[in-house]
């Protein structure tokens, strides 16, 4: 896998330092708060692990994933919803964890989904924000740090659903990926 990469761009020491970071950060902020933190699988599950354990106060966790209506709609950011929440929403302070923020279409539309459901709050926290590509008005509340627009994977972060076992953000060779 190493080979397959152009170079490393977050290191594992920098990761644990940006994720310790906003671990303290988010435990200041919701202190005395019912904290429910939404993981959307599959890229944020490693960013999700490491983030709760730097979280020092008490929260719950939950999952959802989901899927475009096929190829025409990824660009509308239209999801539909293959798992949903186990915990009820409402009265819950909700943090969205994210691994990547890049156009924001699914965020935008998961938030929104979410929102009708009467959360108390509802925040994002994504570990990689890449505002360059960004096409609708979405941002984080905590960004972990921003990349430049390169094809970035590890951590969690795949191509053809490889490589999200990389412990560091690399950016993949364009060989790979250009055929
Ligand atoms: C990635 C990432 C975000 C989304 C960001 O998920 O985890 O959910 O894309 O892109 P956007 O801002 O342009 O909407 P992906 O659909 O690749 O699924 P995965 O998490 O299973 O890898």
């Amino acid at each position: 896998m190493l080979s397959d990469m152009d170079k490393i761009l977050i290191g594992e020491e920098e990761l644990k330092e940006i994720i310790r970071g906003l671990g303290e950060r988010i435990s200041n902020d919701y202190k005395g708060k019912e904290l429910l933190l939404v993981s959307v699988l599959k890229g944020s599950v490693i960013f999700m692990a490491d983030l709760m354990r730097a979280i020092n106060i008490p929260c719950r966790i939950d999952f959802m994933s989901v899927s475009s209506y096929g190829a025409a709609s990824k660009s509308s950011g239209v999801v539909r919803i293959i798992k949903d929440l186990d915990n009820v929403v409402e009265g819950k302070h909700l943090l969205i964890v994210e691994d990547i923020l890049d156009s924001g279409k699914t965020l935008s539309y998961i938030r929104g989904i979410l929102k009708t459901r009467n959360p108390e709050s509802i925040r994002i926290c994504t570990l990689l924000d890449k505002p360059e590509r960004r096409e609708v008005d979405i941002n984080a509340d905590y960004v972990g740090t921003c990349v430049p627009n390169e094809f970035v994977v590890g951590y969690g972060l795949d191509y053809n659903e490889l490589y999200r076992n990389l412990p560091f953000v690399g950016v993949l060779k364009p060989e790979i990926y250009v055929k």
